[in-house]
């Protein structure tokens, strides 16, 4: 049967073709039809692997003290996503550029950020929470526009640093580096660790680490000291508070070697029969090599054109066949017209594709990116 609508925690949303006449609801069907997978529930995927091995850390470091969501409605209010973890009006990522907006109060939840405030409220002080992300974004291995996010959070009451001499804000950022370079430690083992400085509106100083894995720095979570306006809001007006978020898509592909962020999403047995419980970095064997077919398209933008809507329109048509779309040529002519040349690369990892098909594919690509994008083929 066709689903029309879906109801998440009395949220309904409706397909985009259903409500196409609604200017504020930019979920395409490829994400709609994500909702509610719950990868990062599933013991023997190895998002799931990397979860309960992170709540593992938490359970024995912390006596079980960390309280665990891994179920919270992906469809949150702008509120929740955006002001109540202080994200400036103007920034960004509130753009339906950037965001999937449901309608214009409410969205797919862009990290789990979104979750801080209403724990808060209620009243936890250690939790966990995991979830499904939504972000508007190119396309390439590593970047899908659903992935999975870990929010971690821990309140200190006055007590905690008074006796240590220090000022609760260098007592926490101290706590806050212990606690996940344990963390790094315990999944990647004994590895170099480096720390970041960086920006966050919901902490102050906020860092990032990054570990060197396989002759590289690699990005593995934002933290920070919670913002005290997010803790005052909140009832906790006396404390201070550490918050961290990581992506689980960006471990487990190192950690298992794991070389496509589409495969997460594979139902194919020669995927997810390599994954067992509690086996963190096995390493998964390439079962593809098929070739890519790579199809370039020139076209002239206008002032509206952006990546991330090409991407979705691609996506739309080639859903997962799609590998990467990258931006090879760009110039603007004296008449101030700019031209951009696009290369697609199609790849199934699960099939060898016939000229046929990716002929047809890239026809449908031509035909929306002119209709839907407005812009001129070259
Ligand atoms: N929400 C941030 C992100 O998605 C990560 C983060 C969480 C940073 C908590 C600091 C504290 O990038």
């Amino acid at each position: 049967p066709v689903i029309s609508a879906l109801e998440l925690g009395g949220v309904k949303i409706a397909r985009d073709d259903v409500v196409r006449d609604d200017p504020t609801n930019n979920v395409p069907d490829t994400i709609f039809s994500k909702l509610g997978l719950q990868l990062h529930r599933r013991d023997q995927h190895p998002l799931g692997i990397l979860k309960n091995t992170i709540y593992d850390y938490f359970d024995t470091n912390y006596s079980n003290k960390f309280d665990k969501f891994d179920e919270l409605c992906p469809i949150v209010s702008v509120k929740q996503n955006f002001d109540d973890v202080l994200v400036p009006a103007d920034h960004v990522s509130r753009s339906y550029n950037d965001t999937y907006y449901v309608d214009s109060q409410t969205v797919l939840r862009c990290h789990t950020s979104a979750h801080q405030a209403e724990l808060l409220r209620k009243g936890h002080t250690h939790f966990l929470v995991t979830g499904d992300v939504y972000r508007r974004d190119s396309i390439d291995s590593t970047h899908y526009p659903v992935f999975h996010q870990m929010e971690g959070f821990r309140v200190f009451s006055p007590d905690e640093w008074e006796a240590s001499g220090v000022d609760g804000t260098s007592f926490a950022a101290e706590d806050l580096k212990k606690c996940l370079e344990g963390l790094a430690t315990h999944l990647f083992g004994a590895v170099e660790m480096r720390w970041v400085d960086t920006y966050f509106p919901f902490t102050n100083p906020s860092f990032e680490l990054e570990i060197y894995f396989q002759e590289k720095w690699l990005e593995v979570l934002g933290c920070g000291v919670t913002e005290q306006e997010i803790l005052k809001r909140n009832g906790k007006l006396n404390n201070v508070a550490w918050a961290f978020g990581l992506g689980l898509e960006r471990l487990a592909m190192v950690l298992f070697d794991i070389p496509d962020i589409r495969l997460f999403w594979s139902n194919d047995e020669r995927f997810t029969s390599q994954f067992s419980k509690g086996q963190l970095g096995i390493k998964f064997k390439t079962f593809s090599k098929y070739p890519p077919c790579y199809k370039d398209m020139s076209f002239w933008i206008n002032e509206s054109f952006t990546e991330n809507n090409l991407c979705e329109v691609v996506r739309g048509i080639a859903g997962d066949l799609v590998e990467e779309v990258s931006l090879i040529d760009n110039f603007t002519n004296k008449k101030g017209m700019t031209s951009h040349c696009y290369r697609i690369a199609y790849r199934s990892m699960e099939r060898s594709l016939t000229d046929e098909e990716i002929n047809g594919l890239q026809m449908s690509v031509r035909e929306q990116v002119q209709s839907k994008l407005n812009v001129v083929l070259r």
